[in-house]
């Protein structure tokens, strides 16, 4: 099993076919080209206004599907908010070219810092390939807070590439992301997303680059993905249910992340999220739940399976003692109640002793959790790999090595 990837149904390419109306009439009109509002390609004079009147005129369209289109060019763009709700039940964002980022946070000067492209009260949106959005993150990055904490003026907070929020039914496909500022897509109260076969790229070192984080959303897919940035391939906040993640690989990054959660003492409740058929390669974390003590609330319902380590740091993990001073978490009565959460079918190697780590407070300790047919092995030759079960409470059943704390 070790060496080569096991998944080979993992694609990502120009997959779509599309046919294309071509509509003259205005009132008919079914395709909106980006070129026709006065977007001019090469990537150096700002478009956000010809795209908006693009995606203006393509939202008040009563046609049944009407389509933007950015052709096979290169286009800036400024921060921008393409808003709904749109007329038609569906409308199309068809990227054929590359979008850029300014290269400067110069360019947010006065605007909303946390967004590039934002989508706001959609329903029925289809963001589609095979292009690219290139969020040109580098000064965001040199300037940072968490990597420069001594910079005057550094920031926290960096564009996130693709912002969805409020949306319903909608999907992403065929998108190949690169170096956001930021997180590259995120999903917020939203409900009936679908992401597939998208590829998110960015350097292991960049702060903050989640690939595709989920908050306060219901009912997401996401399959088909290749993920390897510098923060959690895919992480999942607070208000979230039915969430399936299959057919993904990650690496380099953070692993796949239920949490942090509950970190302002709010009531937390993540349930039914599913990952599976997922292949991690050299990241620091695989399966992960992390919560903070001072949250209330519960994660249930989560299963972890067929899931295939190499060389991951902390293969199996629940830190329900997530803080952000490292060692100087004060102990508390309170906690995020993690129960049902089976980890099925696991294999791989760590290159941590601890393969598995199942920390949890005292005060609300984990219950139901299932480690089912599990087989982990050091990353380094002639070392063993361990358990390490605190107030964690359930069942393990063919679980090979390393011999199981429960
Ligand atoms: C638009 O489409 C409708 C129905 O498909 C048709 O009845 C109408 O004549 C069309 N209008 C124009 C301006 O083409
Ligand atoms: C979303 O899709 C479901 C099932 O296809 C449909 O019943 C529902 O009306 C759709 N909602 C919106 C807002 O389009
Ligand atoms: C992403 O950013 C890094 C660091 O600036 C750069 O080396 C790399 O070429 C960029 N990737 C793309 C596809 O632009
Ligand atoms: C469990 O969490 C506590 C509090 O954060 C920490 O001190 C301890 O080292 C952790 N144990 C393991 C095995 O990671
Ligand atoms: C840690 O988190 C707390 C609560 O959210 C916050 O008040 C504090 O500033 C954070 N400390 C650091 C070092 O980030
Ligand atoms: C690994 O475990 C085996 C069997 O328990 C033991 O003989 C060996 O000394 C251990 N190796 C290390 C490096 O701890
Ligand atoms: C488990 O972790 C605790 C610290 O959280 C440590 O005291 C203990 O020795 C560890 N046990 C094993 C078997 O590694």
């Amino acid at each position: 099993m070790q060496g080569g990837h096991y998944f080979l149904l993992l694609f990502v390419g120009p997959l779509v076919s599309v046919s294309i109306a071509c509509s003259t009439e205005h009132a008919n009109q079914t395709t909106f080209d980006v070129s026709d509002y006065g977007a001019v390609s090469g990537g150096h004079i700002d478009d956000s206004e010809a795209f908006l009147k693009a995606w203006n005129a393509a939202c008040a369209s009563e046609t049944e599907n009407p389509t933007l289109i950015v052709p096979p060019k290169r286009f800036l763009l400024n921060p921008i908010v393409f808003s709904g709700p749109c007329r038609a039940k569906n409308i199309n964002f068809l990227i054929f070219g590359r979008l850029l980022a300014p290269d400067s946070p110069g360019a947010w000067k006065e605007l909303d810092p946390s967004q590039w492209l934002a989508f706001n009260g959609v329903s029925g949106l289809n963001i589609a390939g095979p292009g690219r959005i290139n969020g040109r993150g580098k000064a965001w990055w040199d300037q940072s807070c968490r990597d420069h904490p001594r910079l005057v003026g550094c920031s926290t907070l960096a564009p996130t590439a693709v912002k969805l929020v409020s949306c319903k039914n909608s999907s992403i496909s065929e998108i190949h992301f690169v170096n956001s500022s930021q997180t590259h897509v995120l999903i917020r109260d939203c409900d009936g997303i679908n992401i597939e076969n998208v590829l998110i790229e960015a350097p292991e070192r960049s702060p903050n680059t989640d690939g595709i984080h989920i908050s306060a959303s219901h009912n997401v897919v996401i399959t088909n993905a290749i993920i390897g940035t510098g923060d959690d391939c895919v992480s999942i906040g607070d208000h979230t249910s039915n969430i399936a993640i299959s057919y993904v690989k990650c690496g380099p990054g953070h692993g796949i992340s239920i949490g942090s959660l509950g970190r302002s003492g709010n009531f937390v409740q993540v349930e039914n999220i599913h990952v599976s058929k997922v292949y991690l390669q050299g990241t620091t974390n695989g399966a992960r739940i992390k919560t903070w003590q001072v949250g209330r609330g519960y994660v249930r319902r989560v299963t972890f399976e067929h899931i295939f380590f190499r060389s991951v740091k902390n293969p199996i993990i629940i830190d329900q003692n997530y803080c952000n001073k490292s060692d100087a978490c004060k102990e508390m009565e309170t906690g995020v109640h993690i129960t049902d959460v089976s980890f099925n079918q696991l294999y791989g190697t760590s290159s941590s002793r601890v393969a598995v780590n199942l920390n949890c407070s005292r005060s609300v300790a984990c219950t139901s959790i299932y480690l089912k047919s599990i087989y982990l092995r050091s990353a380094l030759a002639g070392q063993n790999v361990t358990s390490n079960c605190t107030n964690a409470h359930g069942v393990a059943f063919g679980v090979i090595q390393p011999d199981p704390c429960l």
